[in-house]
């Protein structure tokens, strides 16, 4: 079975893209079996460009297929915060409840449509030479609310309303972000290039 590495220690980031993936008969994994794999450090100011470096600088070195992922919440109220920097907006890398806390801090004097956000989730596929073969972005529109609903998901998913459910996507079951989320979204658009280039090796 090809394999396919998610270059990521985010095991909930990993769980959806099995979800997303899984049929296409890949050996999808995170950078659990490569404890040496460099940390790449998120330099970039654009998703685009954090997700290439991830998958650039991993593919050489793991020599195999990597996924770079770069995803994020842009709220346009806020001039597009926390945008790149969403996993260490409050300070902390992956400190959710701080994350969470600040956002709310800062769309207090905001209401109705100025709560508006949207995930963006940008993938890059780089051949194990660390060439680049595909780049896609997917996105999903919602809106802020004032407080924390809903326990599934991660990130700021409690807090994301989507308007369709009336639920945040910490209240959704699984599915239906998988079905409309900025992830499913950007990896539905990989699902062609990864059988031909991937699949069918
Ligand atoms: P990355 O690991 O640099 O791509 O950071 C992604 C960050 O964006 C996460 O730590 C979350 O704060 C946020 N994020 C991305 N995707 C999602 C999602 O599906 N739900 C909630 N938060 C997300």
């Amino acid at each position: 079975m090809p394999r396919l590495v998610l270059g990521s220690r985010n095991k909930k980031k990993l769980r959806e893209m099995l979800d997303l993936l899984g049929d296409l008969g890949l050996d999808l994994t995170d950078l659990t079996p490569y404890p040496d794999a460099p940390e790449v450090d998120e330099t970039a100011t654009t998703f685009v460009g954090n997700a290439t470096l991830k998958a650039v600088t991993l593919a050489p070195v793991l020599r195999e297929w990597v996924i770079g992922e770069d995803s994020g919440l842009v709220v346009p109220a806020l001039g597009g915060a926390p945008g790149v920097y969403s996993a260490r907006y409050a300070g902390t890398h992956g400190d959710d409840a701080a994350n969470n806390a600040k956002l709310l801090a800062e769309l207090a004097p905001h209401s109705g449509p100025a709560r508006g956000a949207y995930y963006v989730s940008t993938a890059v596929l780089a051949d194990p030479t660390g060439t680049v073969v595909a780049s896609v972005e997917g996105r999903c529109h919602g809106l802020i609310i004032t407080e924390r609903r809903g326990t599934g998901g991660f990130g700021y998913d409690p807090l994301f309303l989507v308007p369709e459910y009336g639920k945040t996507f910490g209240e959704l079951p699984p599915e239906v972000k998988q079905s409309m989320s900025h992830r499913a979204r950007a990896c539905g658009q990989l699902r062609e290039v990864l059988q031909k280039v991937v699949c069918d090796r």
